[in-house]
């Protein structure tokens, strides 16, 4: 968030402070902010707006009217009174906010300790104030230091800079959302409209390369060349309540289309294409080549499912294991072993365990996490984060895509290197989550089965786990009677329930042996009359034994699987809403359970 006020504006520590307490929803960890006027000061906390606004001096900074603030959901280093932001030079001529990731950091980083920098924090943001501050001592005015440190950034960002006594906000934005906010006595700056939305409505979104100059007048918008840009000033009508979902009428819905970028996230900095490898900067120092075996719950034990298949096709012996049956299934652990926890919120009470009684056993552990600083991104000896951003609704979606990137990339930094078109398939998913999301058929699908007796979905290779969440996602939100299976399975009992009243989604992807045998399957069901609904890249002949066809761009069976859990994910939210159920809050059920 960031403010300029004009002379009988708000206060800014006021304005600031209140922009973060109405970004409270998309959850953090700490928060800061700093007044530019009439000297720099920068005040921040770990933990609760509360515990920043205990720590702000608000009588010493009444009346100042420049201010940023910034709330951290911590991607580098843990949630900490330092790598909260604002960060600052050594003395503190300028203050940073930073939204994103900064894929260069470790070059910039080790370049300016050279020069002789002492680093505060353990932040990728924090090499920009530091860079800004070298070109300031070069004779740079501010907007050009702060432009030429930009330049240096790899990666994406929504910055925001304060310079000390300056009453002007410098800011830019690469790949992170950043929306300008025009009002009759200031002008604003904020990631998300609800920030400012009480003070006005007239907004401005800036694009990726722009830059922007917020004064208490208004805002110039530059490009990477320095020259004006006209962007669109426009009204929005949103009330508060429903800016926080963004228009969407569930968190859910927002969670699913957050998809694409949430996974561009996951896979940021990790995939290098040139050398034809991933870089888990996390895992540089795992050097392990004996078994592994995973421990997790619900929707998260399906991640470990794919994963632990993935890792199988690298020649690695993996294993998924629910968390809460792991000691009582005596999986034999010495210390050759990685056990890898899979847990979202890396508070689970029963993965804990899990992971507490592999470490006992003399086992090498890993999180992946979406939560830095958990307890099990605390305990375990190695954590890897997914990056997904907060998520809301009870039920996983986003951070199940972005666990089953993770563990891709997690399988070829352990097993065999990926083939070229294995990386490329990879890095093609976030852009394909979003033509799903652009073409889907999925409420359709969910009006002509709104009514179904149960439903059942079936796959073989990575769609098993995705069948078996299609139906986890069913189960949670629409409260009916979903079962997932194994394609060949389906024939050695579960058939018996197939009726024309019980919808069989089933999953395809190619034209290879497995498509073939799911085919089989398939028309073993269409024969007991079930309708058939086909999640399909339309290679092989599946579709004609459909009812109903639920489209996805071609890629390899791994790329597939991802994209075939986004129509599932829709299919049961569309029935959901059709049932009026209470989505983002399902009965009985809780974000993370910490009891066993
Ligand atoms: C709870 C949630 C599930 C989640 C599971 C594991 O049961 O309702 O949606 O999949 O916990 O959570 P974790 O945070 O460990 O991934």
């Amino acid at each position: 968030v960031g403010y300029v006020g004009s002379t009988g504006g708000d206060d800014a520590v006021d304005v600031v402070l209140d922009g973060l307490s109405t970004l409270e929803y998309r959850g953090y960890d700490s928060a800061g902010l700093a007044v530019p006027t009439p000297s720099m000061a920068v005040h921040k906390a770990a933990g609760e707006l509360s515990a920043l606004e205990e720590t702000v001096p608000r009588d010493d900074l009444a009346g100042e009217s420049v201010g940023i603030g910034h709330t951290r959901w911590s991607t580098h280093g843990a949630p900490t009174d330092a790598n909260a932001h604002p960060h600052s030079d050594e003395a503190e001529r300028v203050a940073v906010v930073h939204n994103g990731i900064i894929e260069n950091y470790q070059r910039l980083r080790d370049d300016l300790a050279d020069a002789g920098v002492a680093f505060q924090s353990e932040t990728d943001t924090e090499v920009v104030p530091h860079l800004i501050r070298r070109y300031l001592d070069r004779g740079a005015d501010p907007e050009t230091a702060f432009r030429s440190a930009i330049d240096q950034l790899e990666g994406s960002y929504a910055i925001a800079a304060v310079f000390d006594g300056s009453e002007t906000v410098y800011a830019a934005r690469q790949d992170s959302p950043l929306v300008v906010g025009l009002g009759e006595t200031g002008t604003y700056l904020a990631s998300d409209v609800p920030a400012f939305v009480d003070h006005t409505d007239r907004v401005c979104y800036l694009e990726d390369g722009d830059f922007v100059r917020l004064t208490a007048d208004g805002a110039v918008v530059t490009d990477g060349e320095g020259e004006t840009v006209d962007r669109p000033i426009e009204t929005v009508a949103w009330d508060p309540e429903d800016a926080e979902k963004s228009g969407y009428d569930h968190y859910m819905l927002k969670e699913i289309h957050e998809q694409p970028s949430s996974l561009r996230q996951c896979l940021r900095g990790r995939i290098d294409e040139l050398e034809g490898t991933v870089n888990l900067e996390e895992l540089s120092d795992i050097d392990h080549d004996g078994p592994v075996q995973f421990v997790a719950c619900g929707t998260s034990y399906h991640a470990a499912m794919f994963g632990a298949e993935r890792l199988r096709a690298g020649c690695v012996s993996a294993q998924a294991f629910l968390a809460s049956e792991y000691a009582s299934d005596r999986v034999p652990v010495d210390g050759d072993t990685l056990v890898v926890g899979v847990t979202q919120s890396g508070e689970t009470a029963d993965t804990l365990r899990a992971l507490r009684e592999a470490a006992r056993a003399g086992a090498t552990t890993l999180a992946v996490t979406n939560t830095v600083a958990s307890s099990a991104a605390r305990e375990c000896d190695h954590a890897l984060y997914i990056r997904a951003g907060p998520e809301i609704g009870v039920a996983a979606t986003k951070t199940f895509a972005s666990q089953q990137l993770a563990l891709a990339m997690l399988a070829f930094e352990l097993g065999d290197d990926p083939t070229r078109a294995e990386l490329e398939a990879l890095r093609d998913v976030p852009g394909q989550v979003q033509t799903v999301l652009e073409t889907t058929d999925a409420k359709a699908v969910a009006e002509a089965y709104v009514d179904a007796d149960a439903y059942f979905s079936v796959g073989r290779g990575y769609h098993y786990p995705v069948a078996l969440e299609g139906a986890l996602k069913m189960k949670e939100i629409t409260y009916r009677h979903a079962e997932g299976f194994a394609a060949g399975e389906l024939k050695h009992g579960p058939l018996a329930l197939v009726t024309e009243n019980t919808p069989v989604f089933a999953i395809v992807t190619g034209d290879g042996e497995t498509a073939r045998k799911t085919i089989g399957n398939v028309k073993q069901i269409a024969s007991r009359d079930a309708p058939i609904v086909v999640v399909t890249d339309g290679k092989s002949r599946v579709t004609r034994y459909a009812d109903h066809v639920l489209e996805i761009p071609a890629t390899d069976d791994l790329g597939g699987s991802v994209l075939a859990n986004v129509q599932l994910q829709l299919v049961a939210y569309w029935i959901a809403h059709g049932l009026e159920r209470s989505i983002d809050k399902p009965r009985h059920l809780a974000k993370s359970v910490t009891v066993e």
